[in-house]
């Protein structure tokens, strides 16, 4: 198979092609910390992930699971809109990995957002090295996240093509809204 079955797959390709060993990352949506401990793998143990998430649940899940797998000391978990990145992470990084939606197994009406996540995307595009990139997981559907769906599938249009590649990929021949890939990487 050359195509990956899932974004999830299709993000972390492209993900592992940013992120050598001692970089610093961030995971803008920590969740159950499957995108941190995939992270924290890629820079080893001289590198650093910065991991957002809102919920109390989602640090307690995330801590547990690096606990386990022995890569705990390389995130910090912070506990915080990933709008405020900016205050937390203050040297440049080489890769931002969001997976919007709701905690899967948490309440769905906490869900990423529009106005909230777009600010998260800009200040990370500042962060970014040259070369760096951002992947986004563009999970809706079912009782949630068209509107933001459809607002940031309007604004990535609008980001300067001479200073960012944006790529988009969608299985559009598939049923019930699959997730949508957007990398963007700075040039
Ligand atoms: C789809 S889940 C992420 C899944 C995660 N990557 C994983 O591997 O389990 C989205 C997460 O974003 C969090 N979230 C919602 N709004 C947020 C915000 N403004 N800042 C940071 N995290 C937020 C939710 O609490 C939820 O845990």
């Amino acid at each position: 198979m050359i195509i990956p079955d899932s974004t999830l797959k299709i993000t972390h390709e492209y993900i592992k092609k940013a992120v050598s060993e001692g970089n610093t990352v961030i995971d803008a949506t920590m969740g159950n910390g499957h995108d941190t401990l995939f992270l924290a793998n890629l820079v080893g143990e001289t590198g650093k992930v910065f991991a957002f998430d809102i919920q109390n649940q989602a640090l307690e899940n995330t801590a547990a699971l690096l606990e386990k797998e022995g890569v705990r000391e390389r995130a910090v978990l912070i506990n915080d809109g990933h709008h405020n990145i900016e205050k937390y992470v203050d040297n440049h990084v080489n890769a931002v990995m969001f997976n919007l939606g709701y905690l899967p197994g948490g309440d769905h009406s906490i869900a990423t957002k529009f106005e909230t996540t777009v600010k998260a995307i800009e200040q990370s595009m500042k962060l970014l090295s040259p070369g760096g990139l951002i992947s986004i997981g563009v999970y809706y559907g079912g009782d949630s996240g068209f509107e933001e769906k459809n607002a940031l599938m309007e604004w990535i249009k609008t980001i300067d093509y001479k200073s960012y590649t944006v790529l988009v990929l969608d299985y559009v021949n598939r049923p019930n809204c699959p997730p949508i890939a957007v990398m963007i990487e700075k040039k």
